[in-house]
């Protein structure tokens, strides 16, 4: 951990909240104080009118909140279906005709779905999956890119209480394949490719590899595109997969703890875990945070950039703004491709009110120049989103000023995929102070403290605990509910949530980064232990120490040291091919930026790798405590 009595000089920098978003907000600076109050004193009653009034129930829970520290369950005895809340009501409620997505690519092909065409093709491809014997509880592995197909076979999982496990679609074989085996998947839901750049990147002979003598999968289902395979044995074309089927499903009610989901993140070990989130608290919390988070208006054109293999894609892709009604654009594309201005073309083109995206793209289009933005009519936009990073102040100013036009309000957003939506964020119409993440959520009572649990000072670095469980906390790892205690367990009676933030005199939150050993590149998070395994288990090399170092617009960038194997000749040709292993055990993503060949390692004289040593020297900052040091 940094410091811990380093204060931090603080931000000067304020904002005030753009009056036209203030006048009308459904949470405005005088009505969040006193919102955040009554939801502390007594988080219950809260989200049980949130629940109420925001989430249709076929029957009421009998309880609001069980916890049994560290166990935690919400709205139980409550019956539901997500689904019904993210289709069937809307239709019911004259949204029949509404769209709900506007998919674009970088041909420019468009797509439109309504409310209605949607609800029917979810059941469709619910029926078959019934119609194959796949029951609640069974898992389904998706491996696809952003498309309308990909969110159909999410819904119809979740409609009969599949449990939907997505893998992002730049993953590796090796990688898609320890997540089918964690989850056991009975069925592969794939595409047969993605196009990036104008190139076509081959999915299904990913999935191909990753399968490769899995005898449990029993269906691949795979949307054949312009490509059309020879299909053998298990495998389905995805539209013959549900042609016959019925258009209707009556929405079975589910118990709000039912599972619906497993995403799998990394930790500080090699191996990912698989955070699993219920129906019933995930359904509420995502809902309520869209609403609120990007203050949601009738006529609302929403655009959150992520891929749906992340958590922002789950909970603000998919589950929160169709429950909320909304109509979303999804892109299936690069930010700049055909040019740098694709994101802006489409803004102005879909008229997009409000819009979200990470700190990385907005630093990689800082680079390229506002000449790009500048051509484009974005006076459509109202708040401006980010998430996965903290957003330095120069990025936020950027933002604000090119994107935003000076008239939007800017929104950082704290959250996790095991908190399942916003935690800290900074609402559209209060106070915004650039570089800080901003405030709690209603109903989160978190603080900054020591290692030993206490409090800290304003403007302390500590790290951040949250001191009760909210409705989307993550229920458990899958299949290794020692993980899951962890989190409740590192420091007693809090969820700790890895990173080091500051808490200022306003109780606004800024984040520094991760005070464990995991990365952030672009915003995706990987484990330094997960590339090391990946780097060792080359036959080249022996050991390896991994680092993050600061980047212009990754945020951080991945350096790694290795020691060779015994009679292991070093060579351009050799980092070349460990890159290329990497690559194929993690997918791009895992990738070294630079790896350094080292004969020693900086080591504890229990053999533990200090990175922190590694990274002071790379860095040329202070060492600090070396006492423990081996040699
Ligand atoms: C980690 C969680 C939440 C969806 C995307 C990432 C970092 C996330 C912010 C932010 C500063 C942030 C944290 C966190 N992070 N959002 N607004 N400001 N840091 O989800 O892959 O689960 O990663 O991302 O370090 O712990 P994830």
């Amino acid at each position: 951990m940094a410091n811990e009595s380093e204060v931090l000089s603080q931000s000067n920098l304020e904002f005030e909240a753009p009056a036209s978003i203030a006048e009308h907000a459904h949470i405005n600076a005088v009505n969040y104080e006193k919102l955040y109050q009554e939801s502390i004193a007594n988080p219950e009653e809260f989200w049980s009118k949130i629940a109420t009034e925001e989430i249709h129930w076929f029957k009421k829970w009998d309880k609001v909140l069980e916890w049994n520290y560290p166990q935690y369950k919400w709205f139980s005895g409550g019956l539901l279906n997500i689904t019904y809340n993210c289709l069937d009501r809307h239709v019911e409620n004259g949204k029949a005709n509404t769209t709900a997505y506007i998919y674009t690519n970088e041909e420019g092909k468009e797509e439109r779905i309504s409310y209605l065409e949607l609800l029917e093709k979810v059941n469709r491809f619910a029926n078959a999956l019934k119609g194959m014997g796949v029951v609640k509880g069974d898992r389904v592995t998706i491996y696809m890119p952003l498309t309308i197909e990909q969110i159909v076979a999410i819904l119809a999982c979740a409609r009969i209480g599949a449990i939907h496990s997505v893998v992002y679609a730049g993953f590796s074989a090796a990688a898609l394949r320890l997540r089918i085996e964690d989850a056991q998947s009975k069925v592969v839901v794939c595409s047969a490719y993605t196009k990036r750049r104008g190139k076509i990147l081959p999915l299904k002979s990913v999935v191909d590899e990753a399968v490769d003598g899995l005898v449990y999968v029993e269906k691949i289902i795979i949307h054949q595109r312009e490509q059309k395979f020879e299909l053998v044995e298990k495998e389905v074309d995805y539209y013959d997969f549900i042609y016959h089927q019925s258009t209707h499903l009556e929405a079975e009610p589910m118990e709000a703890e039912t599972p619906l989901y497993i995403l799998y993140t990394s930790g500080t070990t090699g191996k990912p875990k698989g955070v699993l989130h219920t129906v019933g608290g995930y359904n509420v919390y995502t809902h309520y945070t869209t609403k609120i988070a990007f203050d949601l208006k009738p006529d609302d054109i929403f655009w959150c950039t992520a891929d749906t293999g992340w958590v922002t894609g789950h909970s603000y892709i998919v589950y929160g703004p169709l429950s909320n009604g909304l109509t979303s654009v999804i892109f299936e594309g690069a930010p700049d491709f055909p040019d740098p201005g694709i994101w802006w073309s489409l803004i102005e083109k879909y008229r997009v009110t409000k819009f979200y995206t990470a700190p990385t793209a907005v630093r990689l289009f800082m680079k390229m120049g506002e000449k790009w933005p500048n051509q484009y009519d974005l006076s459509s936009l109202k708040i401006l989103g980010s998430v996965g990073e903290p957003i330095n102040p120069e990025a936020w100013l950027w933002y604000y000023k090119y994107i935003g036009r000076e008239k939007c309000a800017i929104i950082d957003t704290w959250w996790q995929t095991e908190t399942g939506g916003h935690m800290v964020l900074s609402l559209p119409a209060c106070k915004q102070k650039p570089g800080k993440a901003g405030r709690p959520f209603f109903g989160i009572e978190l603080d900054v403290v020591n290692k030993q649990g206490e409090s800290l000072g304003p403007n302390t670095v500590g790290l951040l605990v949250i001191k009760k469980p909210w409705p989307s906390a993550l229920r458990t790892c899958y299949g290794e509910p020692e993980r899951f205690e962890k989190y409740w367990n590192e420091m007693p009676g809090f969820y700790f949530a890895g990173d080091l933030a500051t808490k200022d005199e306003d109780g606004f939150i800024m984040i520094l980064g991760r005070a464990d050993d995991v990365l952030n590149v672009s915003g995706h998070r990987i484990g330094t232990a997960e590339v090391e395994s990946a780097l060792v288990s080359s036959n080249s090399v022996a050991e390896a120490a991994v680092i993050g170092k600061p980047h212009e617009v990754k945020g951080q960038s991945i350096k790694a040291f290795i020691i060779l194997r015994q009679g292991v000749m070093s060579s351009e040709n050799l980092i070349q091919t460990i890159k290329h292993h990497v690559r194929n055990e993690l997918g791009a993503i895992g990738v070294p930026d630079e790896i350094e060949i080292v004969n020693s390692l900086p080591k504890t004289r229990s053999g533990k790798i200090m990175r922190r040593v590694l990274k002071a020297k790379e860095l040329g900052t202070d060492i600090g405590d070396v006492s423990t040091l081996e040699d």
